[in-house]
């Protein structure tokens, strides 16, 4: 049951809140400390304003509220405005006030949601929820991990752990910031009782528009395909998008989620548990994830850098779609790269993957960087590797010098490779000395902005030009093969 939870000052604010998010909730929250004035609002008009289920949320510090303020929440029990009461504990056994309000509650037919901040969770899950068998009561964790080494534990041994529902009781967890997010997403999937939401924008938690359109949360079972993506950060990711738009258009039961990790030790002991079936890999993990694998396609020992892991129960695959995904707009163009000379701009990750399939389909290839030592030894390493004549794989600075190179070079394609031009950098231009002449193909792998300054510089020359995001498209266009089997439906994207 997705829950909207609502931190207003007055309730007509809370109806305004409510509206704007009319058909994505089935139930909603309110928080009674946020009121201003909550003595003075109309409570009758819930019922009148609002449909679905509605629950009333105590503030954290009850028992520090004097007894008239009590005895106002008692009064709106009575008058049976909520399905439910969220009675918030600091420790774990309910007395004094806590206890007085959910017997109010039970003797009006509210039901009771037992919310537990959850910091010490060695003695989850706490015996005393065992007498707490009410049929419409619900035991509620908040969490609030500050990272995978915290989060591992607790997915582990909170979320995974079921002895609660062997003990007949309802549960449901609400597992904040943003390393839980995914956890959000998948908490009725992971048997979760409510899914708590926020409106949007309005953190901390995921908001219910995106988890419908997003997420297509309300398909979700607990016998769906879990993917994802990792990285750090990766909520910005547009990839669950791409994904769960692929899996909707073809029928697939299976969701997309994005997985913020800073650590990966404790993230790869959990992941074959939820169970997690594929896995795209961003920046900071594409080469820390190498030691996870059990087996790897040739370009990813090659670059040196996996961006897709497939799991089975016996083992995980890795593999690289980024050589893919370039290589496939470029033979758009050039159907055979083959004695095709291609000048490469960086010499950082990506440009791995680049140089690698340039190298690996026969182009000759002049690598310039800013630090030129850096690409003498990317070109040294893939000479080696592809076994390379000597002279396949030149190098250079990116200034003068290096302009004049590129002038004898006479490059068919310049692929840029560098971070220049990428948001929040969109006024950099890496080779500022570089002239086109307005026969090459330029291939930039930036994809925010679209079209980058180098871009503009180059259809201005009269050059034929590729954007990054075809390729990032296309790596993804693997993955999702990789994944399930079939091709992704083309249809979805415009253009690229
Ligand atoms: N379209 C796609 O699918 C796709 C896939 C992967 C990456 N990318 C994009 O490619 C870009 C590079 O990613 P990466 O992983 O290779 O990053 P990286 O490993 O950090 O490498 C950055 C490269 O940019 C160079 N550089 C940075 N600032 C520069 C400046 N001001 N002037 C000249 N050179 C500069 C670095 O030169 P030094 O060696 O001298 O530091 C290095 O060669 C990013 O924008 C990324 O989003 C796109």
């Amino acid at each position: 049951m997705v829950i909207l939870r609502v931190s207003e000052s007055t309730l007509d604010d809370v109806f305004l809140r409510l509206q704007s998010h009319e058909g994505y909730f089935d139930g909603f929250e309110i928080e009674v400390e946020t009121l201003k004035h909550p003595e003075r609002e109309d409570w009758e008009s819930i019922s009148r304003r609002t449909q679905g289920f509605r629950i009333l949320s105590l503030p954290r510090a009850l028992m520090s509220e004097a007894e008239p303020v009590i005895d106002f929440y008692r009064t709106l029990l009575k008058r049976r405005l909520f399905d439910m009461v969220r009675i918030p504990y600091e420790e774990y056994k309910p007395r004094g006030v806590h206890e007085t309000l959910e017997k109010v509650a039970h003797s009006y037919d509210v039901g009771v949601i037992r919310s537990i901040s959850i910091r010490n969770f060695s003695a989850y899950p706490f015996p005393f929820a065992q007498d707490f068998v009410k049929e419409r009561d619900v035991l509620h964790l908040t969490l609030n991990p500050s990272g995978w080494k915290e989060l591992g534990p607790i997915v582990e041994r909170v979320i995974l752990d079921r002895t609660v529902e062997t003990w007949g009781m309802r549960r449901s967890f609400a597992v904040e910031g943003p390393y839980g997010y995914p956890f959000q997403v998948l908490s009725s999937h992971l048997g979760s009782y409510f899914t708590f939401t926020s409106p949007q924008s309005k953190g901390p938690l995921v908001d219910p528009i995106t988890l419908k359109t997003v997420y297509r949360y309300t398909s979700l079972t607990p016998h769906t395909a879990l993917f994802g993506i990792i990285g750090n950060p990766v909520l910005h990711s547009r990839s669950p998008h791409l994904h769960n738009r692929g899996y909707d258009a073809l029928g697939i039961d299976a969701v997309y989620v994005p997985f913020p990790v800073d650590d990966l030790e404790p993230f790869f002991s959990i992941a074959p548990k939820l169970p997690l079936r594929g896995l795209s890999v961003t920046i900071p993990h594409k080469e820390s994830v190498l030691k996870y694998c059990d087996w790897c396609e040739d370009s990813v020992l090659a670059v040196g850098a996996c961006n897709t892991l497939v799991f089975s129960e016996k083992s995980i695959k890795g593999y690289n779609t980024d050589v893919e995904g370039f290589l496939v707009p470029l033979n758009r163009v050039f159907p055979r790269v083959t004695g095709k000379k291609a000048l490469v701009i960086g010499a950082g990750g990506a440009a791995r993957s680049i140089v690698y399939g340039l190298a690996r389909e026969g182009a000759r290839v002049l690598i310039l960087n800013r630090t030129v030592a850096k690409a003498e030894s990317l070109a040294a390493e893939m000479g080696k590797t592809l076994s390379l004549s000597t002279g396949t794989i030149t190098t250079g600075p990116l200034d003068r010098e290096g302009a004049s190179r590129v002038e004898q070079f006479q490059p068919d394609l310049v692929v840029q490779t560098t971070s220049c031009g990428m948001h929040p950098y969109e006024e950099e231009d890496p080779f500022p000395d570089l002239f086109f002449k307005g026969q090459e193909v330029v291939y930039d792998l930036v994809y925010a902005p679209r079209e980058t300054r180098f871009l503009k510089r180059a259809k201005a020359a009269g050059c034929t030009v590729i954007y990054g995001d075809a390729m990032l498209i296309h790596q993804a266009f693997r993955q999702f093969l990789l994944f399930t089997g079939k091709e992704y439906p083309r249809q979805l994207i415009d253009g690229i």
